[in-house]
């Protein structure tokens, strides 16, 4: 793949230019995505295609104002949601298991993953920490009241990625407005942090998973860098952290410097598992890599799950 960051200065400046009123570079990019968009998947997935592909998204992301967007999805990665089961299926019976969801949004990833884990292990005691910096979101997140119109910022229904069963599942129904049944809204405390703040470690308890999904990605990498690190405080010993939607140079250069140990059951699963972050990509900055196994790095830079201050691997 091409280094983004080789570019970085030449391609800034090139970005931001204007002729008579026109980018030249957002020119340039419409065209190469009209002919992107008409290449066969077997030819976008050849290696030099992809390597330009990724000098396309640099210029993507350069030219790019990082809006924040509440835009999320119940069960928007199955297969994270799974290993995080799997995790939760090594705690003995009856015990605590505690989750922090940073960024948690309107709340859809929370109940999701109350949903999955108290479906699979009822006697587990779930105690989850659902985190945002906004007011707004985190009390509507509290009450647990969808509509299918919920999360029309991103064009798309908040249920979209659930079948008929999951629907009748997880909600009680009244007309087109679903609540959350009580069984998963039990053991949750919201809170309104900031998940860069130095104190949240001290606020919170350590806890056994933390995730911190799609917000990471609307920082400066410097920023989000020093968050990640803050955050990786909040996982006890031998813990976990789930950590997507995030400039993969940074998430990387975290993980090394820090020692984390990538979990590589379903790494590839998950890295394909948020199907919207995998279309988009090279066009819109949130876009995700396709996942590139002859990176020497490649375990490091694709897993979305590390196992936090222990040696042992999965
Ligand atoms: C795109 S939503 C992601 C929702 C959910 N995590 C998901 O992946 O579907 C981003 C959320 O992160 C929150 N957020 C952004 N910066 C944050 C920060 N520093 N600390 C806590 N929450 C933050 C925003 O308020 C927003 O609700």
């Amino acid at each position: 793949m091409v280094s983004s960051q080789v570019f970085h200065p030449i391609l800034a400046k090139a970005a931001s230019v204007q002729l008579l009123g026109k980018s030249p570079a957002g020119l340039y990019l419409r065209l190469n995505k009209w002919v992107w968009e008409r290449l066969p998947s077997r030819v976008r997935d050849l290696y030099p295609i992809r390597s330009y592909g990724a000098w396309l998204h640099t210029l993507v992301c350069l030219r790019a104002r990082r809006e924040m967007y509440f835009g999320t999805f119940f069960l928007r990665n199955r297969p994270a949601l799974e290993l995080m089961r799997r995790l939760a299926d090594q705690k003995a019976n009856g015990s605590t298991l505690r989750i922090a969801v940073l960024g948690c949004s309107m709340g859809a990833e929370v109940y999701s993953i109350l949903w999955t884990i108290r479906s699979a292990r009822p006697d587990l005691k779930v105690l989850l920490e659902g985190v945002d910096i906004s007011k707004e979101i985190l009390s509507f997140a509290e009450k647990g009241i969808y509509s299918p119109s919920t999360s029309q910022s991103v064009n798309a229904s908040i249920f979209e990625r659930l079948t008929e069963t999951e629907m009748v599942e997880l909600f009680n129904w009244e007309g087109d407005q679903a609540k959350v049944k009580s069984w998963l809204r039990e053991g949750i405390t919201w809170q309104l942090r900031d998940a860069a703040d130095p104190e949240l470690v001290n606020i919170l308890e350590r806890q056994d998973m933390v995730v911190a999904s799609n917000f990471l990605c609307h920082m400066a990498r410097a920023d989000a860098e020093k968050c990640l690190g803050n955050i990786a405080q909040l996982v006890s010993p031998g813990g976990y952290l789930f950590v997507s939607g995030v400039d993969l140079d940074v998430r990387t250069k975290v993980a090394l410097d820090l020692g984390w140990e990538p979990v590589r059951e379903l790494i590839m699963e998950i890295h394909d598992g948020d199907c919207s972050v995998r279309a988009d990509w090279p066009w819109e900055w949130w876009g995700l890599e396709p996942l590139n196994r002859k990176r020497h790095d490649w375990q490091t830079r694709y897993a979305a799950a590390f196992r936090i201050g222990s040696p042992e691997r999965r």
